[in-house]
């Protein structure tokens, strides 16, 4: 049984502002389905706006999926269960851009860890003390860190103390949304170091949400590829950073130096659409130099075309 199961997900959003109240729905997220096994890195691509942190929220469980469900070693999370969603909270826990943002400026760091434990675990003071200080030891902090405020530390170390928050409850997933845009790229490789040794201590999971395609390929097992609330294509890395079949994936490698495959020429004149269309027609079907009109009139599923890939483009069907 794969630890993380997310099946047919979907997300809308209704827009209160729209001309004349019309108040399109706004879909986030549909028809996501996605499998995270335990112990392994779930990378998750895709411009800004496709709706990866909109996943990576209902997952968490702070907000409610319109449809399809999300399933923690088999069982799935009851929405209206408060309970349910502490449980799940422990469970799956969240790495931010921003450190700082993320971390209460006037809170010192052993503080906010204790307030993690005391609200989540049953240990006594004592036993709080020594995980706190085991946890900043993990994350290559100093034991007497506790004692300072966030603005006392740099962005990578910040970012040290926001995975020590993570992990103090020793998680089976965590999910890190672009923990790396904030940091200076000599920091980002210390962090994703210290993200990989706490894999293989702990045998946690990792949704890891990046633009960054060079970190994916380095630390991911699968990928999924997300555009305007959809995936487009999911699969494994080597095989995807081998030869990428969607022609968004294409474009989003095409924007970097490492994938060496060949690239289509982009059509300039780009059809604009509007958001009520996202489901009659290719969410790509705008920018894609293989469109086709069946694109703009039908949208294409997402088929396996073996056990361990999947595509959404009528080219493959
Ligand atoms: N709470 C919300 N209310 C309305 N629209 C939202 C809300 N959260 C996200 N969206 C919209 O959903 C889409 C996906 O957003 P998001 O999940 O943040 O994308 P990403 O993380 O990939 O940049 C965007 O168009 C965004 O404007
Ligand atoms: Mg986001």
């Amino acid at each position: 049984m794969p630890l993380l199961q997310v099946k047919r997900l979907s997300k809308s959003y209704t827009s209160t502002s729209g001309l004349f109240n019309r108040a399109p729905e706004l879909l986030a997220n549909h028809d996501i389905s996605l499998i995270l096994e335990q112990g392994k890195t779930l990378a998750i691509v895709g411009e800004s706006g496709s709706g990866k942190s909109t996943l990576a929220r209902q997952i968490i469980g702070i907000e409610k999926p319109t449809e399809g469900s999300i399933l923690l070693n088999g069982k799935e999370l009851d929405f209206a269960n408060k309970q349910d969603r502490i449980e799940r909270f422990k469970n799956i826990r969240m790495i931010f851009q921003d450190p700082y943002e993320s971390l209460n400026p006037n809170v010192r760091v052993g503080h906010s860890l204790e307030q993690t434990l005391i609200i989540n675990t049953h240990l006594n003071r004592k036993q709080r003390q020594q995980k706190i200080e085991e946890t900043l030891k993990n994350v290559g902090l100093m034991p007497e860190h506790q004692y300072r405020y966030p603005y006392m530390f740099s962005g990578g170390q910040r970012q040290r103390i926001a995975i020590a928050r993570a992990i103090i409850l020793e998680p089976s997933i965590i999910i890190a949304d672009e923990p790396l845009s904030a940091l200076d790229v000599s920091v980002q490789a210390q962090i994703i170091n210290l993200l990989q040794s706490l894999q293989e201590e702990m045998g946690i999971s990792y949704i890891f949400i990046s633009h960054d395609l060079n970190v994916v390929e380095h630390i991911a097992d699968t990928i999924l590829v997300m555009y305007r609330g959809r995936v487009v294509e999911y699969g494994n890395v080597s095989q995807i950073f081998d030869e990428a079949l969607h022609p968004y994936t294409q474009a989003l490698f095409a924007s970097t130096p490492i994938y060496k495959g060949e690239f289509p020429q982009y059509k300039t004149q780009c059809i604009e659409r509007p958001i009520e269309d996202q489901l009659s027609a290719c969410v790509f079907a705008s920018r894609c130099p293989y469109r086709e009109p069946k694109c703009l009139t039908h949208n294409p599923q997402l088929v396996a075309t073996d056990e361990n890939y999947k595509i959404a483009c009528f080219r493959f069907d």
